[in-house]
């Protein structure tokens, strides 16, 4: 694969990247796995984040919740095994951040330990004293706000966030807030565009936009939605680039009718 990038990406260099300074958009995709961060990363893009999606992507789950710390130490050492560029973030699964600040800092360790450059975490104002204890524990957080995968109970469903009046100041407070007690960028989810370009617009750091329309610092995507290799209908946001699941079908399926009619292997694919 071509080598893109001459110099890794920092935290730092990442949480400088704004916009308005003039800076490109930033480009993040989810990797659960070295071949797909090696992918990811001849790609050239800025950030690999191995998401809790590993759930629903790669274990098969429902939904998010499923996803423990063990599973993520797994994934994300996976991931840092192929030595990318990009940086690497991984999320902080549901109820490993939620009880107390030691229980956070322990769980994010693991996670850097596993290779993770920095950990992401989903909520506002009241994520506040476990943001703080993380960066002071040297642990770069990146927020998520908006539409919130581990929230889909309390949310009723995946469904778009920040619609009413009451709603959108909430989010943008909460911007400020966990901005404030330390994250050095953030993902907003699922929001209508003028809200994202609004949180973008209010905090100093970069803005990494899901479904939350043009105006974001930059944008992320779901590895398989990117590539087509996902077995449910994307959401309006996902633009698809390949159709790699009806590729690896036909080319299985040339496979299996290359055995059955005995014309695999062939000579030159024989140890003679
Ligand atoms: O886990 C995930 O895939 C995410 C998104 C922001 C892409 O958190």
């Amino acid at each position: 694969m071509p080598e893109t990038r001459p110099v890794p990406v920092t935290v730092p260099s990442l949480a400088a990247r704004k916009r308005r300074s003039g800076a490109e958009p930033i480009v993040m995709v989810t990797a659960y796995d070295a071949p797909g961060a090696r992918v990811a990363d001849a790609a050239g893009v800025d950030v690999i984040l191995v998401g809790d999606s590993v759930a629903n992507n790669v274990l098969g789950y429902e939904d998010t919740l499923q996803v423990t710390v063990d599973d993520m130490v797994h994934h994300t050492a996976a991931v840092a095994r192929a030595r990318p560029g990009a940086l690497v973030v991984a999320d902080l699964p549901w109820l490993s951040y939620h009880l107390d600040a030691a229980d956070t800092v322990r769980n994010a360790a693991r996670l850097v330990r596993a290779g993770a450059q920095a950990v992401k975490l989903e909520g506002g104002r009241v994520r506040v004293p476990m943001i703080e204890a993380l960066v002071s524990a040297e642990i770069p957080v990146m927020g998520h706000l908006g539409l919130t995968p581990q929230s889909v109970h309390a949310m009723g469903g995946y469904r778009v966030q920040g619609t009413s009046h009451g709603a959108a100041e909430g989010l943008v407070a909460d911007a400020k807030a966990i901005v404030s007690a330390g994250c050095f960028a953030l993902v907003v989810e699922g929001v209508p565009g003028p809200l994202g370009d609004r949180v973008t617009e209010t905090v100093d750091v970069p803005v990494i936009g899901i479904g939350a329309g043009p105006g974001c610092d930059g944008q992320v995507l779901v590895f398989h939605d990117v590539l087509g290799l996902g077995d449910r209908t994307p959401p309006r946001f996902v633009r698809r680039y390949a159709d790699l699941g009806d590729e690896a079908v036909a080319a299985l399926s040339r496979f299996a009718a290359d055995v059955r009619a005995g014309s695999f292997p062939d000579d030159s694919e024989t140890y003679h």
